[in-house]
Parts: C-alpha cells; structure tokens; sequence
C-alpha cells in the first residue's frame, strides 16, 4: 500500500514516498488572470510552488495564497499544494500523513481529513506538527519545538502519547517582519520570506528592485547586525514560553529535548537556544531540521499501514509454515515405504 509523508508548511511544502528523499517547494498558490499575450501559448487557471514563487517575485501585487495563515488552514490551497505534490512525486497513493498545529481545532482536523478524501481519494492521518520529527529521530518520549515560518509548536511526548503542547503565533515571519520593517525604511523596498532567507543565510547574497526609475539593491552586510538583535530577543520569547510548558516535568522526560523546523537553521538560533536551557538540557537538532517532519509523518504511516497489513501477511506465512510441514511429512511417508 503506498502512502506518502507530507507536511504543508506556512513557507514550504515538503513530500516524502520513500521516507528518504523530499520534495520540497514554497507554498504558494497563484490563481491565474487572463493575459492580454502569451507568447508561450500556455496559460494556466492556477500556479503552484516554484512556478507561482516567480510569478510573485517578477510581479508585485499579484496574491499570493499561502495555505496557513496564523496557524489557520486555507482549504483551497491546502488542497492544490497537496495535489501538486503527489504530482511531482507521481504518485497516488492510499494514505496521507500529515501535520497540523498543536493548537488546531479537532473540526479543522475533521473537516481537513474530509476534504482530502473527496478530493484527492486518500485515507488521512493527521499528527500534531512536532510528532513528526520525534518519530524520524526515533524518540518516543520527549520534547520538541518546531519553528516555522507562521508559528513555533512545542509538544511534550511520553511513550508517544501526547502530554501537552502548544502552538504560539510567532515563527520565523515575527523576525522577518521586523526585518522588513528596517529595510522598507532603510530603500523602501518589500521582500518575500524566500528572498530574505537569503539575505541573512548566504553571505554574498544581494537582491534588488527597480523604484522611482532606479536599481535599489541590498545585501547581506546592510541587515547582519540588526538581524543578531531581532533574533536574540525572538529566541528569548520563544525559550520563555517553552520553559512554562516545561514547569514541573520530569527530568527523564526533558532528557530528549529536541529543535526543529526551518527557523532552528537560521544563524546563530541553536546557539541562543543551548544558552538559554543550559541548564535544564541539551538541545538536540535533526539533521535536517526542515525535512525531519515530513519524514517522520512517512514513518508513522509506515507503522500504521503495516499494522493494517498484518492479518494477510499472517495468513502467509502460516501457510509457508504449512507448506513446510508438509514437505517433511512427505519424506518422512517416503522413507517408511
Ligand atoms: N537553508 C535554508 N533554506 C530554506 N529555508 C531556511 C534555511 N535556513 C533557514 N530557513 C528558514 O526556514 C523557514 C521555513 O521553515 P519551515 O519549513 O520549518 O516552516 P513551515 O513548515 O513552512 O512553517 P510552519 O510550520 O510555521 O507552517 C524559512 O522561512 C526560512 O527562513
Ligand atoms: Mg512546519
């Protein structure tokens, strides 16, 4: 039975049917206009990942859809982002595991797992966000905060049930707006998240746009200072948060204390993070912290799919079992004649 792990982010999108390589593209959603010209001769009714990310970036006041808002579901582009990633993976298959937030309502859950089925024709399994990187690394009791882009989601997991958790509206974009907010003032410029990823991760990055008839352009330099405060004080509401869901847990229980999500790849986070749970824990991070859901949710579709299997693959064997028997009664007959 194939199933594949997916894990539709605020900013990407990742899909794994092997629970080894991800496909991952931004999450965007472009519904298209008509064009006075189209000198490719394709126009289409709706852009998804890469290609609605260019359209985006070429044009300014274009909407671009994403598919959580606040840690809120958009329906229609859920489902457009699901469905092109089982495109470009090309494959159809029978089971869906999946994340939500922590904080999501059981309806949204309900309602989410509903809408797949009519739409795409697959069974649905839904875990709160962290789960998914616990199960890939192979921990079934302990902590995890997820940050991503639109929220960071923080579980405590004990004998992979669930404790308790929650869901805080301030991802990776709290940083990125105050990060704007300079820039805007500083050239008067609007970037997208995947352009200021950039800006603070890559060195020689350097990005620009044309304004009142000239090349405003700006470079990684101009934000790094800037960029260390914003983040210091965004670890520090993040880590004081997590510390009051941590308030009266066992020890054994924080021993596995894990970040992930593509916010704990940002510069300098694992390092403030380590400083502020010095001394409560060691911070462990996935080895890729962006695709560790994904492949974790495949994981546990994995373990539920092959529990549904059992029964039939019981039968066979017993059947193996009793094909053997048989032979050996066989040479046993044939010796007693
Ligand atoms: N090397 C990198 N490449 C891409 N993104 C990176 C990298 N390093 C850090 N990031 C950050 O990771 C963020 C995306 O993280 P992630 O994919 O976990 O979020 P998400 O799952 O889309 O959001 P959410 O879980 O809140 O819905 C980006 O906004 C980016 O700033
Ligand atoms: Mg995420």
């Amino acid at each position: 039975m194939t199933h594949v792990g997916l894990d539709i982010g605020t900013n990407y999108t990742k899909a794994t049917k092997d629970g080894k390589n991800v496909t991952i593209f931004p999450s965007i959603v472009v519904y298209g206009e008509e064009k006075d010209w189209s000198l490719t001769g394709q126009s289409k009714d709706v852009y998804v990942g890469e290609e609605a990310l260019s359209i985006v970036q070429s044009l300014e006041n274009v909407e671009a859809l994403r598919p959580l808002h606040e840690g809120r579901l958009i329906h229609e582009s859920y489902i457009e982002l699901a469905r092109h990633a089982l495109d470009v993976l090309k494959v159809r298959p029978k089971v869906i595991a999946t994340g939500l937030p922590v904080k999501s309502s059981k309806k949204e859950r309900e309602e989410l797992a509903a809408d797949m089925k009519a739409k795409l024709g697959v069974d649905v399994l839904i875990f709160p966000e962290p789960v998914g990187t616990l199960a890939y690394m192979g921990l079934d009791t302990g902590v995890c905060v997820d940050i991503g882009f639109g929220t960071t989601d923080m579980l405590v997991l004990s004998r992979m049930e669930y404790l308790k958790g929650d869901t805080m509206l301030v991802g990776v974009d709290w940083l990125f707006d105050n990060i704007e907010v300079l820039i805007r003032n500083k050239v008067g410029i609007t970037l997208t998240p995947e352009e200021l990823t950039k800006l603070i991760v890559d060195e020689s990055y350097e990005v620009g746009r044309i304004r009142s008839g000239k090349r405003i352009t700006i470079g990684h330099g101009d934000i790094a200072e800037e960029y260390r405060k914003l983040m210091r004080s965004w670890v520090e509401r993040i880590a004081s948060r997590v510390k009051l869901m941590l308030e009266g847990l066992s020890t054994a229980i924080v021993d596995n204390m894990v970040l992930t999500g593509g916010g704990a790849m940002l510069p300098g986070v694992k390092e403030e993070f380590e400083n502020a749970f010095r001394e409560i824990a060691e911070i462990k991070v996935p080895d890729d912290p962006i695709s560790a859901n994904a492949l974790g949710y495949y994981r546990l579709a994995s373990a539920v799919v092959g529990e549904l299997k059992e029964p039939e693959e019981e039968i066979e064997e017993k059947s193996v079992e009793k094909e053997e028997i048989s032979e050996e009664e066989e040479k046993k007959r044939k010796r007693k004649k």
